[in-house]
């Protein structure tokens, strides 16, 4: 073989490697089709990276949504539907509320989550339309749930937070042009139940949140009413929260209490990150809100170097009464002291 066609065949040998590496690595994650039934080897959708920044502020630091990934599939969705059916079982009413005036608009919404699953996961997800009523079957759960025409029992928004990985909520404009939270199928809330909160506007919902008022109320109202059903967008939001060694992450999805119980004295492997990817949709016909939080947990072990500096940097950032409000004073010393445990060792490394 003479030089050019050894380089030849060399150059094709490695096209092909990095084309098939760099498929495995980011296809899943593009807008094409899924074409596994299985989900199991679907890395979670990529969390924003805590930023580490230097002052505090309440920012909305909205993005246009990456529509071809509105919902997502992993390999988390078998063990968290689990958790999701039982609290739908058990929990049922501080889990999902929907007031009457919400019925289309999730029913609306339970449209477009079964149009966006089926064409996005259409290995996963197969629908049947039988007159004006409509069958979803899910391959992965083996379970099937029929909507539509009179078929006035059945809840929308359950349907489609059974068949999703999120979180669902609309909401509404009340005569003052506000918006409240007309229906929320939240499962996996932190800090608050959607039982004692159906209702609230905005607003109200946020009274908690230290500068809300002062630095964001103004802006997320102008950005609500401004959302078309083509400019749809998402934002990230993350806590630090405690829990107890026993507990699996999976046992503390649903957190309707405070952030830090029963763990007075945390490890890192006990402290977690629970990272909440929001999307936020204006619906054609009825003109409402579909809001949807995705929530992924992991260990403060588990964070990489720079975003643990960067979540140090924030930790220290924040005014006291912000910090109260986090519950800094349970798990923000322990935190601190392993990030820079972890940063001496890694200097160490580097000498
Ligand atoms: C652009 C829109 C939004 C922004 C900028 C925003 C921002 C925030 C921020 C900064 C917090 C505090 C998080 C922390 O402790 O670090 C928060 C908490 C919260 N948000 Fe939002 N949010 C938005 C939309 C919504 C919507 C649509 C809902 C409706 C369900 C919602 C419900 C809540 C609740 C229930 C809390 C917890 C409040 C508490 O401590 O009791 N947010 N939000």
């Amino acid at each position: 073989m003479n030089n050019s066609i050894c380089a030849g065949v060399a150059f094709a040998f490695l096209f092909l490697i990095i084309s098939k590496f760099r498929t495995s690595l980011f296809s899943k994650w593009t807008s094409k089709p899924c074409t596994e039934v299985n989900c199991n080897d679907l890395k979670p959708y990529p969390a924003q990276p805590i930023k580490g920044r230097e002052r505090y502020r309440v920012m909305m630091d909205v993005r246009r949504l990456d529509v071809a990934n509105w919902l997502t599939v992993d390999n988390n969705y078998m063990a968290e539907h689990v958790v999701r059916g039982q609290l739908l079982e058990k929990e049922k009413s501080k889990v999902l509320q929907c007031l009457p005036e919400s019925y289309d608009a999730c029913m609306e919404a339970l449209e477009e989550v079964v149009d966006f699953l089926c064409q996005r996961f259409s290995t996963v997800f197969e629908r049947k339309k039988s007159g004006d009523e409509w069958t979803i079957h899910n391959k992965m759960t083996g379970e099937t749930f029929v909507f539509g025409g009179q078929n006035k029992e059945v809840d929308p928004l359950e349907v489609a937070v059974r068949l999703t990985m999120e979180d669902l909520s609309i909401l509404m404009k009340n005569e003052d042009d506000e918006y409240y939270l007309a229906a929320s199928a939240s499962l996996f809330p932190v800090g608050w139940t959607v039982q004692e909160r159906i209702g609230w506007t905005i607003s109200r919902l946020h009274n908690p949140v230290p500068l809300w008022h002062q630095q964001v109320a103004n802006s997320v109202s102008k950005f609500l009413a401004r959302l078309t059903p083509e400019s749809p967008m998402e934002r990230s939001n993350y806590f630090v929260e405690v829990k107890r060694p026993d507990e699996e992450l999976f046992d503390i999805l649903y957190r309707p209490t405070s952030l830090s119980e029963d763990n007075p004295d945390p490890s890192p492997q006990d402290i977690v990150i629970r990272r909440e990817r929001q999307t936020f949709r204006r619906l054609p016909r009825t003109g409402a809100i579909v809001f949807g939080v995705k929530t992924f947990l992991t260990t403060l072990e588990e964070l990489p170097m720079q975003e643990l500096q960067n979540l140090a940097k924030e930790i220290k950032s924040w005014p006291e009464y912000v910090g109260e409000y986090k519950g800094r004073e349970v798990w923000g010393p322990k935190a601190l002291e392993f990030c820079e445990k972890k940063t001496r060792m890694m200097e160490k490394q580097e000498v």
